[in-house]
């Protein structure tokens, strides 16, 4: 029997993804290497591509087709789940080309012009995609020379979309000034900014998990819920460079600002008046717009604890502190961990807080959203021994690894004696589905084929999610006296200081 009865098609939540050529800006870097062709791959062999999908690279480097293609096909085949095969990837690598142009060079855009006119002359579909999978110091000559080419222009033919990389500017003032570039050639309507953990399957679950089931709907408040954790682990430090980058942005802006503030939304959010792109991200900005702001630096050393790691041992290895990081500035005061508690001062979350914490070389690679409900009255069975040190209902969301579902409660212990142990319910994808998750990069392409801007982060929500992360941003870095920067050996959970945030509350950090 078929495990998925409801197809999305049957929920008339989408639309079918058109043919078009996909301009890959940056096609030489890791992200087209590492996801985007895999992703494509990973479609094409699941017969998912629209027919007649093109896809040109365009890049800085002298390289010819098949060098291009070349290159993709040694890290496709170590990359693409469920495995490379020659059969499948030698007629989909026929229909990638590269072009080579500097992005500040109008001529190499007028090229494009005419090798896009061609494809489309020789059946291409008249739609394009432009993706700026680029270094964003470069989204501005691109969007630019676009516009001068004449390739951002409505045509009968077919319709023109940008999809964006993050990260959507460093700031507030340089996210207001992106979205005005953008704004000048692309309409927001054909202007899709990725945030790859909106198409994570898991936290697009979260919508239904709240508004297809009753049960949770009605708990999901403060009246029931004590409050809720979103931890994101990561093992990686800094390896294969990217230290260089990462030491610009640190894990609030890096990784706080995008992905977990969404995840917090979604969580957070009313439920919306349709399914529909704007209708979806109209109740995420009315969450961002409720966070409490850190205005100053008392409130923000009571709220946010920033730290780094230092030497230590992860998965069995012997690391070096993240001052010592290959590229990583040796006096950095940029954080590799983040712990927040953040407020949102609406109705249905007033005095609930959402505890947020991001680092780098943590134990393990993991990402989930802990849903801790309040006490039952401490009589009966919870004036029991021991019961007040045993977690109570937790739900957690469990984004990666193992996708799945959980919902902690109070057991009593088989035997005459009235004795409780935690136990869970668990959904797995795994077994449930019988099949592992979609990359987020095969979801959310095809939404950007499809014309469907829902898992895609709006203008406004963008600069909400700066305003908030910016005031912390300022107490760190422009102030006087800012607030410390906290210690951590790497391979452990994070510093002393981030579990305090959760005492000083009468909570603690779940273990994952
Ligand atoms: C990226 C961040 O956006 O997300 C990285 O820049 C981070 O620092 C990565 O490692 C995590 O993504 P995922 O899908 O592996 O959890």
């Amino acid at each position: 029997m078929d495990p998925n009865p409801f197809h999305e098609d049957d929920l008339h939540i989408r639309n079918r993804p058109d043919s078009c050529t996909l301009v890959i800006f940056g096609a030489s870097g890791d992200l087209t290497h590492r996801k985007l062709i895999p992703a494509l791959y990973t479609l094409a062999a699941a017969g998912d591509l629209p027919a007649g999908l093109r896809v040109v690279g365009f890049a800085r480097r002298e390289k010819t087709d098949d060098e291009f293609r070349a290159g993709l096909e040694k890290l496709n085949r170590e990359i693409v789940r469920g495995g490379h095969q020659e059969k499948l990837w030698e007629p989909f690598s026929r229909s990638i080309e590269y072009h080579q142009s500097e992005f500040q060079d109008a001529e190499g855009y007028q090229r494009l012009r005419r090798r896009l006119d061609e494809i489309d002359a020789n059946g291409g579909s008249g739609n394009r995609l432009y993706y700026l999978a680029s270094a964003p110091e470069y989204f501005d000559d691109i969007l630019t020379h676009l516009r001068g080419a004449g390739l951002s222009e409505p045509r009968e033919s077919g319709w023109s979309r940008v999809v964006v990389e993050k990260p959507f500017g460093t700031d507030l003032p340089t996210a207001r000034q992106l979205n005005r570039i953008i704004a000048d050639t692309f309409p927001e309507r054909d202007t899709y900014r990725i945030d790859h953990y909106l198409g994570k399957e898991t936290a697009q679950n979260i919508m239904v998990l709240r508004f297809a089931n009753a049960l949770f709907e009605l708990l999901w408040n403060n009246r029931s819920i004590d409050h809720v954790q979103i931890t994101c682990a990561e093992h990686l430090g800094m390896e294969g460079g990217r230290g260089g980058y990462y030491d610009t942005a640190g894990a609030l802006r890096d990784m706080v600002q995008n992905h977990l503030l969404q995840l917090l939304c979604l969580i957070a959010m009313e439920p919306p008046a349709d399914l529909s792109a704007d209708g979806v991200r109209d109740e995420k900005v009315k969450v961002l717009k409720c966070l409490r702001p850190l205005p100053d630096i008392g409130s923000v050393a009571e709220n946010v604890v920033r730290a780094q790691y230092t030497q230590g041992t992860v998965n069995g290895s012997q690391v070096v502190g993240y001052r010592r990081e290959d590229r990583v500035n040796p006096g950095s005061m940029t954080e590799s961990y983040v712990a927040l508690r953040v407020m949102i001062d609406n109705w249905r979350w007033a005095g609930v807080p959402f505890y947020i914490r991001m680092g780098k070389r943590l134990p393990k690679k993991a990402t989930e959203i802990s849903i801790h409900f309040k006490e039952a009255p401490r009589v009966l069975f919870n004036a029991l021994p021991g019961a007040e040190d045993m977690p109570g209902n937790v739900l957690v969301i469990r984004i990666q690894p193992n996708e799945g579902i959980s919902l902690g409660m109070r057991s009593k212990l088989p035997g005459p004696a009235a004795r409780l142990q935690t136990v869970k319910m668990d959904f797995q994808y795994r077994t449930s589905f019988g099949k592992s998750s979609p990359e987020a990069y095969e979801r959310l392409l095809l939404d950007a084929m499809a014309g469907d801007a829902t898992l895609f982060a709006r203008d406004d929500e963008v600069e909400r999610a700066w305003a908030y992360i910016d005031d912390i941003e300022h107490a760190w870095h422009r102030t006087g006296s800012p607030p410390k920067m906290a210690e951590y050996p790497a391979g452990s959970w994070g510093p002393r200081e981030a579990d305090e945030l959760l005492h000083r509350d009468g909570k603690k950090w779940r273990r994952l």
